[in-house]
């Protein structure tokens, strides 16, 4: 399919959308402890969306089981909650969640420590939120795609992690995933001109070791090759005249 150019109609739901998540987030980030088990984020996460009238976007998307995509350590993205899998001082777990509101989808991912963390795992937490902020400087008319991938990837690159190159950013709208596709690392090519009114759901994933990533049996779960721990980050993000809107993070 083709980029969508959204309406001024089609902007306030995907604000509503996004704003709706953003209470999502924020509820289960102050979930967040030892002890509680995967499966118990994700039935968490699925009561808030349906509470707040929407559906979850994940549940069933091309057979993924549940809500909430719950990534521990080595886990890169789209690990699959458990009732055996518990969260462990120390871990750190990214939580990747999406709504649809009135036909307009969200999707969003926030990593968290689960008690006290090494130096080691805050700093990657830190700099993979920041490499989000890095890309969207350019996330404005008169910039292409690319200069956003290189932005991100260039920045995580600076502190010698990987920055994993199999899973991508992607528009968003009446579709979880629409185009274009968002890379975290620099294109040969500059790719798409950005102009208002498109949504984008820009997402960096950085590994502290090497970029390499693979699949795991169930056919979800992406690792990292090396057992490195893996940070993810990703918002919703508006395309405007000036200064993009970050549809998921309104405070
Ligand atoms: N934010 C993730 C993505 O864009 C959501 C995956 S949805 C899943 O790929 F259902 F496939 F898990
Ligand atoms: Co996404």
């Amino acid at each position: 399919m083709s980029v969508t150019i959204k309406t001024a109609r089609e902007i306030e739901l995907m604000r509503e959308a996004g704003r709706l998540l953003e209470i999502v987030h924020n509820q289960l980030g102050e979930f967040i402890k030892p002890g509680i088990t995967t499966q118990d984020i994700d039935r968490l996460g699925e009561k808030l969306i349906r509470n707040l009238g929407c559906t979850p976007n994940f549940l069933n998307y091309n057979g993924y089981p549940a809500s909430i995509c719950v990534s521990v350590n080595d886990e890169v993205v789209h690990g699959i909650p458990n009732s055996r899998k518990v969260l462990q001082e120390g871990d750190i777990v990214s939580l990747d969640a999406g709504l649809i509101y009135k036909g307009y989808h969200s999707d969003a991912a926030r990593t968290y420590a689960v008690g006290a963390v090494s130096k080691e795992a805050q700093q990657l937490m830190d700099v993979t939120k920041q490499s989000f902020f890095e890309g969207i400087k350019y996330a404005r008319p008169g910039y292409h795609l690319n200069d956003i991938s290189t932005a991100i990837g260039a920045y995580a690159e600076k502190f010698g992690y990987g920055v994993v190159r199999d899973l991508v950013g992607h528009g968003i709208g009446t579709h979880l995933h629409e185009d274009p596709q968002i890379p975290n690392f620099r294109q040969k090519r500059r790719g798409i001109r950005l102009v208002p009114g498109m949504t984008l759901a820009i997402e960096p994933m950085i590994n502290i070791g090497r970029a390499d990533v693979e699949w795991m049996d169930d056919d979800w779960t992406v690792v990292t090759q090396d057992g490195s721990l893996s940070a993810h980050y990703e918002n919703t993000v508006l395309i405007t005249e000036g200064e993009p809107e970050i549809l998921t993070l309104t405070r």
